[in-house]
């Protein structure tokens, strides 16, 4: 199966870097095809702990790693990155960039905190990296690409004439300090310098490998409900994390994509503000967090956590056409006798359904239709296979598979690479 798309199926932070990472063994070229550094992919590979936000994860095990065009760069946050990985011994040089992807300018992240700290109460909870402007000024027809860093000329104009109108919004309207053309320049062409050899046509990379049969993973950042379309708008990111942005964010056709690995933990969290049915109240909130090391990668926030939500997880395999699951940290679940899974939504006139809303009223009142599972109260430790799991494990892995029709591939029960164990 040549291409394979790794998509999150909840609101991001599913353990897809540990997934691509096991995948990319197998494959030749990982790409990242949408978001920025507003991604967290924590990697552990022989005993070590990378945590990355702007190169595919694909870079730990050596393989070819795309940034596609449909990403958001911010340059500092990805040679830091790279500079990083060469002190520890991973070589950077497979990492190609997309002259078309959009560059995450200075302006971009003070307007996004700013723009946050106005909205007080009705904050989105962004990780105040700049990607909602950078993706806006795209949309806009207004944004600075990579390959604009290629000239010096363009890119010193491109920058006088974003600060001209950036300038009199950070100053009048978000009342914060303004940028200097002449810093803001010389600091954009000392990264054009260092980014030089890395940018290349992904498009094209990406076709060829494609051809001459190599196998290729595309790995998305954030998850379904984050997705801009046809997550919970407006607490969602800036672009497509659903399967098909794997398509348009690298510049392939659709038809080339031959499977779809939906990610999902064995519960569910979320960061930021916006409903969430399947929310745990009590202690065994705090319990799953502490278990789950549920804190963010990238903003250190605490994560909100929740049981299972298939009403949810149903929308994910609609919209992503996902055709396998794997499904991570069923080891977090251990301590508990009972686990809840939100099988159905009941809405506000009483009608319960097990389709996601489509209207954001009904999304915000609805309340979870439970289904309780018998917990299995033992370690993981032992497993090598998901034939091997507990009795209870397996049954809530099947019931899951059952409810969605949808295969379990994958069943992560620990933090490391051998821990993600193969389904039947
Ligand atoms: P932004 O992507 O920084 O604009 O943030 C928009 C929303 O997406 C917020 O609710 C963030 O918490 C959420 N978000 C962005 N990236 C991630 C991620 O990698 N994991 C989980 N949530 C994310």
């Amino acid at each position: 199966m040549p291409a394979t798309v790794v998509v999150g199926a909840q609101w991001g932070d599913e353990g897809k870097g540990k997934i691509v990472d096991l995948l990319a063994q197998s494959s030749d070229v990982v790409c990242r095809y949408q978001g920025g550094p507003n991604a967290g992919h924590t990697i552990i590979a022989e005993g070590e702990t990378f945590k990355i936000r702007q190169v595919p994860s694909g870079v730990i095990s050596g393989k070819t790693s795309v940034i596609g065009g449909g990403c958001v760069v911010d340059p500092e946050v990805l040679l830091g990155e790279l500079d990083d990985l060469r002190a520890r011994g991973v070589d950077p040089s497979v990492v190609v960039l997309s002259g078309n992807a959009h560059l995450i300018m200075p302006w971009h992240v003070a307007i996004d905190r700013a723009s946050e700290r106005r909205l007080g109460k009705l904050q989105i909870g962004t990780t105040r990296r700049g990607i909602g402007p950078a993706y806006a000024d795209k949309a806009a027809r207004i944004g600075i690409r990579v390959q604009d860093l290629l000239d010096a000329k363009i890119l010193r104009e491109k920058i006088a004439t974003a600060l001209a109108e950036k300038n009199v919004w950070l100053e009048r309207v978000y009342e914060t300090e303004p940028f200097d053309l002449e810093d803001v320049a010389a600091r954009y062409q000392g990264y054009a310098e260092r980014l030089r050899p890395y940018i290349d046509d992904a498009s094209l990379l990406v076709d060829r490998a494609l051809r001459g049969g190599a196998d290729v993973l595309f790995e998305g950042a954030q998850g379904t409900l984050l997705d801009l379309d046809h997550g919970t708008y407006p607490f969602v990111t800036s672009s497509n994390p659903v399967a098909s942005g794997a398509a348009t964010g690298i510049g392939i056709g659709p038809s080339r994509i031959d499977r779809v690995i939906g990610v999902a933990k064995a519960y569910v969290t979320r960061v930021g503000e916006g409903p969430f049915p399947s929310e745990i109240e009590g202690p065994d909130h705090e319990r799953v967090r502490e278990l789950g090391a549920e804190f963010g990668t990238v903003t250190g926030r605490q994560r909100r956590c929740g049981w299972l939500d298939l009403v949810a997880l149903r929308y994910a395999v609609r919209l992503n056409g996902i055709t396998s699951l794997a499904l991570t940290k069923l080891d977090v679940l251990s301590v508990f006798p009972q686990l809840p899974v939100c099988v159905a939504y009941r809405l506000r006139d009483g009608s319960e359904t097990r389709d996601f809303p489509p209207h954001q009223s009904d999304f915000h009142h609805a309340e979870a239709v439970w289904e309780v599972l018998a917990g299995w109260e033992e370690p993981l430790d032992d497993a090598t296979t998901v034939g091997d799991l507990p009795g209870a494990a397996r049954r809530y892995v099947e019931f899951v598979e059952r409810d969605l029709d949808v295969p379990v591939e994958l069943v992560g029960v620990g933090a490391e690479r051998e821990r993600v164990l193969a389904g039947a």
